[in-house]
């Protein structure tokens, strides 16, 4: 089947086509196109998202995507399938989409169906970048963390549409977290990229940072502390390499998150773990996780060895994309699932 998929939850506005098939047991995924329109510019003089301003580009950027997603016309569109994002996300910014959305179901005369952000960014882990994934690529049970600018949440998955919460941030969210200490250190936004560039010549040993919850026996995560941290450092320290409190923040964020998850990896015997959202386009986030698991499952009599296959989504499909949503749309449509086609900000998993 077919499926248009808009996002417009942010501030990235995004038309995706896809061609989707095999149903549960093995959905797959062909990308026809996966355009995205990027507000940084307007959002940067501001250092951080502003809604009204997402809302005027997104109307603009709307039909611009879609007229790119029509030609050339060599697809033959009608969909068989229109998909939004209803939610989490700022609402005047999520209604641009729904609405842009309700006119082509209605030009169309084809069904419409509302999906979560979040499982998005949850099953953008089955999306490849060019042909159709061959065998599904997860093994069960699986261990899921979604990491963005607005979450920080923990799933154990017993299969692809059986997944339960672990755990999840008490108050910012590990994107967030870069946001603002980039602000701290005079970057500009999105701060996650420039953190991550300066943290590269950085020492992430030099300075000590808090490790927030690492060692409580919980699944839920901190960060709004180490963001604090970091402030008092730069007050009360003076000759300070801004490079080695990139990286001493990254490390200790990542230390957290790696930690956590692998602790649930163990416990519940996962056979996969699976990072999406922004923060996982984190190239030392990656690595680290890959050299951690390598780490455990070399380990010792103390602790139990891990064998773990572990996914990761090229970087487009970690940020804000369309892609994702028309992948979680279809996962929505064979269960016969759908969310409501209103602006939902809080909507949560
Ligand atoms: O998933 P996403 O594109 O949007 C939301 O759903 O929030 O994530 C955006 C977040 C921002 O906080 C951004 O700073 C962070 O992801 N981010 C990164 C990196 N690239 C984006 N954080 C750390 N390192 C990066 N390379
Ligand atoms: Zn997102």
């Amino acid at each position: 089947m077919r499926i248009i998929a808009i996002e417009t939850s942010c501030d990235e506005t995004s038309i995706s086509l896809i061609e989707a098939r095999s149903g549960m047991k093995n959905p797959q995924f062909k990308i026809l196109k996966n355009l995205v329109a990027s507000q940084i510019k307007i959002h940067k003089p501001f250092g951080g998202v502003v809604p009204s301003l997402a809302k005027r580009e997104h109307l603009k950027n709307l039909p611009i995507l879609f007229n790119k997603i029509l030609k050339p016309k060599t697809y033959n569109l009608k969909p068989d399938l229109i998909a939004v994002t209803v939610g989490p996300g700022l609402e005047p910014a999520l209604w641009t989409g729904i609405n842009f959305a309700k006119e082509l179901a209605k030009k169309w005369n084809k069904p419409l169906i509302g999906v979560s952000h979040l499982e998005g960014h949850l099953y953008s882990n089955l999306l490849k970048p060019n042909t159709y994934n061959s065998k599904l690529n997860i093994l069960f049970p699986a261990i899921a963390l979604i990491v963005s600018g607005g979450h920080t949440i923990l799933l154990l998955m017993k299969n692809l549409i059986n997944y339960k919460k672990l755990g999840e941030t008490r108050d910012d969210a590990v994107g967030e977290a870069f946001d603002k200490v980039a602000r701290i250190l005079s970057l500009p936004y999105p701060g996650g990229p420039e953190i991550e560039k300066l943290a590269k010549t950085g020492n992430p040993e030099a300075i000590q940072l808090p490790r927030p919850m690492i060692n409580q026996k919980n699944y839920d995560f901190s960060f709004s502390g180490l963001k604090t941290a970091v402030l008092y450092y730069l007050r009360d320290n003076k000759n300070i390499k801004i490079e080695d409190i990139a990286a001493g923040f990254q490390r200790a964020a990542f230390d957290v998150l790696i930690s956590k998850t692998l602790r649930a990896a163990k416990e519940f015997k996962a056979k996969s773990i699976l990072i999406s959202g922004g923060v996982a386009s984190n190239n030392y986030l990656r690595n680290y996780l890959k050299l951690r698991i390598k780490l455990s499952s070399a380990s010792s009599r103390s602790s139990p060895k891990l064998k773990i296959d572990l996914l990761i989504p090229p970087k487009k499909f970690c940020q804000d994309n369309a892609a994702m949503i028309a992948a979680a749309a279809y996962i929505d449509y064979l269960q016969k699932k759908e969310h409501r086609l209103i602006a939902r900000g809080n909507l949560t998993l």
